[in-house]
C-alpha cells in the first residue's frame, strides 16, 4: 500500500464531502484563498469544500473518471443530441460542456456551492451561454424552468461508493423531472469486495496502538479498526478472488435500496495471511452503442477513490481453495446519513484457522 493512507476521518479539503454535513472536526486544509470572491467566508469554506478549485482540480484530472464521462458523452452523440439534460452537482461545469459540445438542445447545470458561479463564468468563457444554464441552489430546492429532462447526467459517487450519499440527490432529480423513457448516465453501480494481505500496514496503523513509548493506548486501536481506510492497495497484496455484492440499477431503484445485506464467499487464490477486506465499485453506462464505464478496483487503473480497506482484529492464516464466507450489511447512518454503517460477519473453517466473527464499521 502507498504510504498516502487516510482514513474518513482525515479528510482535507481536497476530499469530496457533501458542503452541509460537513464535519466540524475537519481542517479546511490551507489559507490560500486566492480563488475566493470576497463574500465568501471561512464560514462557508466550511461548510462547502465544493466551492473551492482544488476539489475540482482534483476530480477533473481523474482522467479515468472524467474520460470515462467524455467518452460516453463524445462516442454516444445520440443519447445526448437534441435532448435536454439535467446535470446534478455540476461542479465545474464539465459535464454540461460536454454535452454541450454533443449537441444537446438544452443543458440545465445545478450546483450549490459557490463553484456555481465559477461555472456560469466558465461556460460564458467558452460561448455555451445559450445552450447551458446554470443554476445555484440544491437539487432539491430548486426549480428548473422546464416540466421534464430527457436525461440526467451525473457524477455522484462518494468513497464506498455510498459514503457522501449523493445518490440520494440524482434519486431525487429522477423522480422529479425524468422524462418517461429518459435516462440517468450513469446507470448502473457494482460494489465488490476482495480481501488482502496487509501486514505492514496494519501494524503501523492499528497495533501501533498497543504499546506506544511503553503505554497501552489499546482504547485507540478498537476505534482505529472501525474506521475504514480510504487508500490505493497494490495488485500484489489480494489473497482471494473478488465477489460482487450489490449492482444498483440508478434508472429504477428506490433510495432505501442503497442499504442492504450482501453474502459472499471469497475464495483464497494462494496460501497467506489476511488482515483486511477491501471493496470497490465499478460503474457503468449500458445505454451507450456499446457498454461502457470504469473499475476503481486494485487492478484497474488508480482514480481519486483509491479502495476502501476494512482491517479485521484477526490475522486469517488461509490456505489455497479455503473460503471466508459471510455478509457485509451496508446502510446510511441514522443521524447522519451521509456516514455509512457496515457491518460484517464473516467465517473461516480452514485447516490452521477456524474463525467466526461480527465487525462494525463507519465511514465518516
Ligand atoms: C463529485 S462533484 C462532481 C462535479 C462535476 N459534475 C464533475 O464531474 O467534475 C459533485 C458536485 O455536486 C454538488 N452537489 C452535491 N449535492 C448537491 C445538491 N443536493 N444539489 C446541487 N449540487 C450538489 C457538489 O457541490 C459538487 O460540486
Amino acid at each position: 500500500m502507498t504510504s498516502t493512507k487516510n482514513n474518513g476521518s482525515e479528510q482535507t479539503q481536497e476530499t469530496k464531502f457533501h458542503f452541509e454535513d460537513a464535519d466540524v472536526s475537519m481542517s479546511d486544509g490551507g489559507d490560500n484563498n486566492a480563488d475566493v470572491t470576497d463574500d465568501v467566508t471561512s464560514a462557508d469554506y466550511y461548510f462547502d469544500s465544493y466551492s473551492h478549485f482544488g476539489i475540482h482540480e482534483e476530480m477533473l484530472k481523474d482522467v479515468v473518471r472524467t474520460k470515462s464521462y467524455q467518452d460516453v458523452i463524445y462516442k454516444n452523440k445520440f443519447l445526448i443530441k437534441d435532448k435536454i439534460v439535467l446535470d446534478v452537482g455540476a461542479g465545474t461545469g464539465i459535464l454540461s460542456l460536454f454535452c454541450a459540445k454533443a449537441g444537446a438542445a438544452h443543458v440545465y447545470a445545478v450546483e450549490c456551492s459557490q463553484m456555481a458561479d465559477t461555472a456560469k463564468e466558465i461556460v460564458k468563457a467558452n460561448g455555451l451561454s445559450d445552450v447551458i444554464t446554470v443554476l445555484k441552489g440544491k437539487i432539491e430546492e430548486i426549480e428548473l424552468p422546464v416540466l421534464k429532462v430527457d436525461v440526467i447526467i451525473s457524477e455522484w459517487m462518494g468513497y464506498f461508493l455510498l459514503y457522501e450519499n449523493m445518490l440520494d440527490t440524482v434519486l431525487y432529480a429522477r423522480n422529479k423531472w425524468l422524462v418517461d423513457g429518459g435516462i440517468v448516465l450513469p446507470d448502473k453501480a457494482s460494489l465488490y469486495l476482495t480481501a488482502i494481505e496487509d501486514a505492514h500496514y496494519k501494524e503501523d496503523k492499528v497495533d501501533f496502538w498497543e504499546d506506544v513509548y511503553g503505554f497501552d493506548m489499546s482504547c485507540i486501536k478498537r476505534r482505529a479498526i472501525t474506521e475504514p481506510l480510504v487508500d490505493t492497495v497494490d495488485g500484489n497484496q489480494i489473497v482471494t478472488d473478488s465477489k460482487l455484492l450489490k449492482t444498483m440499477d440508478i434508472s429504477k431503484m428506490a433510495s432505501g435500496d442503497a442499504s442492504f445485506t450482501a453474502p459472499f464467499t471469497l475464495v483464497a487464490q494462494r496460501n497467506d495471511h489476511i488482515h483486511a477486506l477491501v471493496a470497490y465499485f465499478d460503474v457503468a453506462f449500458t445505454m451507450c452503442h456499446k457498454k461502457m464505464g470504469f473499475s476503481t478496483g486494485p487492478k484497474s487503473r488508480a482514480t481519486h477513490w483509491k479502495q476502501t480497506v476494512l482491517y479485521l482484529e484477526d490475522v486469517l492464516t488461509i490456505c489455497e481453495g479455503e473460503t471466508i464466507t459471510g455478509s457485509m450489511t451496508i446502510a446510511q447512518n441514522k443521524k447522519n446519513p451521509r456516514d455509512v454503517d457496515i457491518k460484517l460477519n464473516y467465517s473461516l473453517n480452514g485447516q490452521h484457522c477456524k474463525i467466526s466473527r461480527t465487525h462494525s464499521y463507519k465511514m465518516r
